[in-house]
Formats: C-alpha cells, structure tokens, sequence
C-alpha cells in the first residue's frame, strides 16, 4: 500500500464498515486522519482503536453529513487536530429496502438528504480547504445507480446523483489542483450484512448465485481492508495525481464502465 505519511485526510462513516477500515489502514500507512460519522461511541472507539496502533494518528468527530451546520463544526474541529487538509474519503451513507411504489417523501428525503447532499456539503467543505493547496476527493458511488437495484429505486437514485456530482465537480475543481473520483465498491460490511438479513429466502439463494456467477474474482464481495484500503490510498496519494472524474469499480469485476 502508499505510504501515507505525513498525510492529513477526512473519512467519513468510520464508525463501522468501510469507513472503519480505511480509516485503520490510513492510520496503518502513517496518515493523520479525522473520522467523522454520527455514531459517536463506536466512532470514538475506532478512532482510538487506530491511533493505538500508529503509526499514524486519528481523531473523531461526530456529525450527521446531511446537516450542514454539522459538518462545517466537524470540518473545523478536524482543521484543529490536522492543521491542514490534503483529501477527503467520504464513505459515510446508507441503504435501504423498499419496493419503488412504496417509497414515502419521508424515506425519499432521508435518502437523498444523507447520500446526495452529505456528498454536497462534505466536498464543498473539504473544496474551502484545498482550493489553494490543491488535494484529492473520493465519493462513494455504486453499481445501484448504474444498473437496476430493485427494491433500492431510492438508493439507486441518489448513487446515480453521487456519480454525476462527482463527474462534473472534478471539471469545476480541475483548476485548483482538486482531483475528484468515486469507487463503486463491492465489500462484505454492516450495510451489506444488513441488506442480505432484509431479503427473502429465496431472494438470498438467488443473490448468492448471482454473486457467484457475476463477480469473476472469487464469486463474491471482497474485503474492505485488503480489497479496497489499498484503492483508496492510491486514490488519495500524489501517485494519482492525473486521475480525476472517474466511476471506479473495486468489485471483482461485477461491472464495467466507461
Ligand atoms: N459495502 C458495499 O459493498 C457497498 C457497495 C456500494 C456502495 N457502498 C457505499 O459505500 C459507503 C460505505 O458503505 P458501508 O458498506 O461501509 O456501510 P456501513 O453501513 O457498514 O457503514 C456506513 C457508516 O456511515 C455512517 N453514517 C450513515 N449515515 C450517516 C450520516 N447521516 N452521517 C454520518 N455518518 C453516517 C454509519 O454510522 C456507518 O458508520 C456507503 O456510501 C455505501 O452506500 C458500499
């Protein structure tokens, strides 16, 4: 993996998941890494998790990235404990389950209020920070918005606003030196977990089939740590540095794009 010394980075979702895992594997890489997420004890907890460890180090802040006032309070403690911001890896999201004709404005917003304005306001936090060092964003896009997810019709739109975002602002940003892509991972976590506890029976012996039969690298989802981690580092290091507006699978193989 990159070495990441010296780094100053905001993840977010670090209290479980991917989040979690890059955030250990950054501090691993010697990374100084402000977590951020809303659940404050199992963030707290995985921040001092990593710090232990080193050699690197890691704060947390708590702060619903869907909330504005919360994330620019989270961003300047993390200016506070990091002096500088040099990338942002915003993995902070959620799924849910729900058949499209069911969908209610309350799920609807909850949804879009989390996945596609927390990817707004996180990037246009981190932008007041880089604009004059230049740095690297990544988003959490995925394969949802690229391809039917059924019962997902919500999930699958906001991913699809979080991969356009994400295209146009690495056009927008480009002359400030800010790189912005999106991974569409596809890793065994809590949300992945969860999904696979909500289907049916018969729905979960037709999903571990299509797995086998879809993802070509082992037939099913890979492992934050060691699949994706070592993605992102690139991402988010100078070895990089040409590399912007792009849907970036990490998933065995499940997709392609262009
Ligand atoms: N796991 C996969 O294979 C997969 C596939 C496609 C996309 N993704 C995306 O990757 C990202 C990480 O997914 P994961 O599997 O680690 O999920 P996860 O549910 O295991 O972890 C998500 C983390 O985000 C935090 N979070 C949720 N809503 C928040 C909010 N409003 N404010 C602050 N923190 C919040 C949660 O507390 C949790 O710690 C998500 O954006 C997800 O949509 C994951």
């Amino acid at each position: 993996m990159e070495s990441l010394e010296g780094k100053r980075i905001v993840v977010t979702g670090t209290a479980r998941g991917i989040g979690a895992a890059v955030l250990h594997a950054f501090v691993r890489a010697g990374a100084r890494v402000a977590g951020i997420d809303r659940d404050v004890e199992r963030g707290e907890a995985v921040a001092l998790a990593a710090s232990e460890r080193g050699p690197g180090a890691a704060w947390f802040h708590a702060a619903d990235v869907g909330d504005r006032t919360a994330v620019e309070a989270a961003f300047a403690a993390a200016d506070g404990v990091l002096g500088g911001l040099d990338a942002l890896v915003h993995a902070a999201g959620i799924e849910r389950r729900c058949a499209a004709e069911r969908i209610s404005d309350a799920e609807w917003d909850e949804m879009l209020a989390v996945n596609a304005r927390g990817t707004m306001l996180t990037n246009q936090a981190a932008f007041a920070r880089l604009r004059d060092v230049g740095g690297s964003i990544v988003n959490f896009g995925s394969d949802s918005g690229l391809v039917p997810h059924l019962n997902g019709a919500h999930y699958s739109a906001a991913k699809a606003a979080v991969m356009a975002w994400t295209r146009t602002v690495a056009h927008e940003w480009g002359r400030y030196g800010i790189r912005v892509n999106s991974v569409l991972p596809a890793v065994h976590t809590p949300m992945y977990d969860e999904y696979l506890g909500r289907l049916p029976d018969d729905e979960l012996v037709q999903h571990r089939e299509k797995m086998r039969l879809r993802i070509p690298l082992g037939g099913r989802l890979g492992d934050a740590q060691r699949d994706l981690a070592p993605v992102l580092a690139f991402l988010v290091s100078d070895a990089s540095r040409f590399i912007t507006g792009q849907l970036i699978p990490v998933d065995g193989g499940k997709v392609s794009v262009r």
